[in-house]
């Protein structure tokens, strides 16, 4: 099933799309920043339209992702009486959509929710596409569940309070998707960056609405990642991944981590899958004139995290490069490749 979308500014003031995708009977899943910020108007929003939903708060950040806050959640979900026939509301960055997100694909076998994703990456990426879950002491996203929610509800409005590292986090997320998909439309954030930088609507809009729309598309094709096309979002993240393991989770945000991996990509792209000098030249400068922090880790400890994650196969790990910009290809990789593309990072 693919989720509805909006795209807008201003959608949290009239949430009659909660009216129309779940019943009135309803919990607000949030963290206490977001809630002071968006979540008590939308409650208030929800009251005018007669839908008295109930509130549960997970802790801030990374930390709400755990099996202990998930008990709390279920408890709360229990004690407000939310049947099949109610529903969750996630409001918060991509933590508590995926937390909230695995209640709602757990709690009664599975309920529907809506996710509300007020960063620009959960908006881009950890927002949409129904991939829930929590972490363990073992290590990230270990438990979990695909549930696509049954709407997602992008209110740019919510990123004017966002920092500057976190909408740089996001819009390197964004930039994937030109590099994959579309050489027109990495064309055009390139030509926009200033702008998005600075949250303009016109500018801003359009980018969001795209990136959601891709994710959503290919997601409707490989909902749970079995055919091959979703792995194509994976671009930039074998090494992004690794690196923010590396460095320890919150070091390194998600969409920065995922601009070194594109780095790394494009010079594996050159090696292996013939990506043109211009192209290259384009994007690689792109990427490098990106503010992320330039994360210190030794490349023999990134080379044995990629081949501890999910995406080896036959000994040889697999990685998304380019044959152009918007021409993807999945190619497998030998260790002494990997650790070259690494150079990047020195
Ligand atoms: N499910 C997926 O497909 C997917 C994809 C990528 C990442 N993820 C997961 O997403 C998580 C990271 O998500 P994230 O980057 O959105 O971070 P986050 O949820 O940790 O939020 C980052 C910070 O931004 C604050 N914040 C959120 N919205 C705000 C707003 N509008 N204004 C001001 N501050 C705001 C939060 O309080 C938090 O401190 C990780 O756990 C990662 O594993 C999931
Ligand atoms: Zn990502």
């Amino acid at each position: 099933m693919i989720s509805s979308l909006r795209v807008g500014r201003g959608l949290l003031a009239n949430p009659a799309w909660a009216a129309r995708h779940l019943g009135k009977r309803l919990c607000l899943v949030s963290e206490p920043i977001v809630h002071a910020r968006y979540g008590r108007s939308l409650l208030k929003a929800l009251a005018g339209l007669k839908i008295d939903a109930a509130v549960h708060l997970l802790p801030n950040g990374e930390s709400a992702k755990t099996l202990a806050s998930l008990r709390l959640l279920y408890a709360s979900l229990s004690r407000a009486g939310i049947g099949r026939d109610g529903g969750i509301i996630a409001l918060g960055g991509g933590a508590v959509t995926d937390t909230a997100g695995f209640a709602a694909a757990t709690y009664l076998r599975g309920i529907p929710w809506i996710s509300v994703p007020t960063t620009l990456l959960g908006q881009v990426d950890s927002g949409l596409g129904g991939k829930t879950g929590v972490n363990l002491t073992e290590g990230k996203n270990l438990v979990g569940a695909f549930h696509q929610p049954v709407s997602v509800v992008c209110d740019l409005k919510t990123l004017d309070s966002l920092p500057l590292r976190e909408v740089i986090s996001g819009l390197g997320e964004a930039v994937k998707y030109g590099l994959v998909f579309n050489r027109r439309f990495f064309d055009q954030m390139r030509r926009d960056w200033d702008r998005l930088l600075a949250l303009e609507p016109s500018a801003l809009a359009p980018v969001v609405r795209r990136c959601a729309a891709l994710k959503l598309g290919v997601v409707a094709k490989d909902e749970r990642e079995t055919k091959g096309s979703r792995e194509l979002l994976n671009f930039g993240h074998t090494v992004g991944h690794a690196l923010e393991a590396e460095c320890g989770y919150g070091v390194l945000r998600h969409g920065e981590a995922v601009v070194w991996g594109m780095r790394a990509a494009l010079a594996l792209s050159i090696m292996k899958t013939g990506l043109p000098q211009q192209d290259a030249l384009d994007a690689g400068r792109f990427l490098a004139s990106i503010k992320v922090p330039r994360p210190e880790v030794r490349p023999d400890r990134l080379v044995a995290r990629m081949y501890r994650d999910k995406k080896v196969r036959g000994g040889m790990l697999r990685f998304v490069l380019l044959r152009g910009i918007g021409r993807p290809a999945v190619v497998p990789v030998t260790e002494k490749e990997a650790r070259d593309s690494l150079e990047v990072l020195t």
